[in-house]
């Protein structure tokens, strides 16, 4: 049985820390889950790293519903949250609910969706008919980028406090978490002792109670952006563009493929075949 949004809750309590990492393909969401991840998150992000796009603006729920679909054949062990894409959940309740009911068809357990307070009662309303919900302020990749583009959040004692208080509202409203990204690290650990659900932190200190990140920025695949919270655990993109050439030129030199990788026919009947053709 894979993790369930209780088990999540509970390694706060138990004093551990919880590994969420972003899958949106059934290769590498089958190595994740394989990994001993807690959490495989079907993040918008998709959007930048499977799809080109600029920003997560133009990804559709289409577009989410197939990504959910391909990691939920991979996981077996961890939980899985999907993200509801920009314009999915804010104009109406009932959008965000059916909205969420698709993602949940699709193989999600949960769903992830950004805003603080503003959100509460949309929040409320996807808690109440059974869908659990992880929440998302400080950078709002959604919004935040029209207005200030990629800026730490609550920097300021007005704006901490702002923050402080969306935790708050969102717990209230019966999330089971609250992503952070790009908080102070002092405003995340203040949060993540104030409530009692956990905190999933990404640019946003050790005080969290998890961490998360977007799989191709661990595994050294996207250069586009890197941020400074993004570690690194290996160069991949180096590697497969080597491996690309390598095979480029095998091919170009006819040492590709060779005899362990081809088909043949029986003797007998090849010489049968020639016969036939008279060569
Ligand atoms: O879309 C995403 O990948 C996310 C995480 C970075 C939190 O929302």
């Amino acid at each position: 049985m894979h993790k369930l949004v209780q088990d999540i809750i509970n390694m706060k309590k138990e004093g551990k820390k919880i590994s969420v990492i972003t899958s949106y393909d059934y290769t590498l969401a089958s190595l994740c889950d394989k990994a001993g991840i807690d959490v495989l998150l079907v993040g918008d992000s998709a959007g930048m790293v499977m799809l080109g796009y600029e920003n997560t603006i133009p990804v559709t729920m289409e577009q989410m519903c197939m990504f959910t679909e391909a990691v939920s054949r991979a996981r077996h062990n961890s939980l899985l949250v999907a993200d509801l894409p920009f314009m999915s959940y804010q104009v109406s309740i009932e959008d965000a609910i059916r909205n969420a009911g698709k993602l949940i068809k699709a193989g999600a357990d949960a769903v992830k969706l950004e805003g603080g307070s503003v959100m509460a009662e949309t929040i409320s309303a996807i808690v109440d008919i059974g869908i659990p919900v992880m929440g998302h302020i400080g950078l709002q990749p959604q919004t935040t980028m029209l207005s200030q583009g990629y800026k730490v959040q609550g920097k300021t004692k007005d704006t901490a406090m702002r923050l402080i208080q969306d935790a708050k509202e969102l717990e209230e409203a019966g999330v089971f978490s609250i992503a952070l990204e790009m908080v102070s690290h002092e405003v995340a650990e203040i949060i993540s002792d104030t409530i009692n659900i956990p905190t999933i932190g990404i640019g946003s200190g050790v005080g969290c109670n998890g961490q998360v990140l977007v799989v191709q920025d661990l595994l050294g695949m996207y250069d586009k952006i890197k941020p400074k919270f993004a570690k690194r655990y290996m160069n991949l993109s180096e590697d497969i563009v080597k491996s690309l050439e390598n095979y480029r030129n095998d091919v170009q030199a006819g040492v590709f493929p060779s005899e362990e990788n081809w088909f043949s026919m029986e003797k007998k009947e090849f010489d049968k075949l020639r016969e036939e053709i008279g060569s």
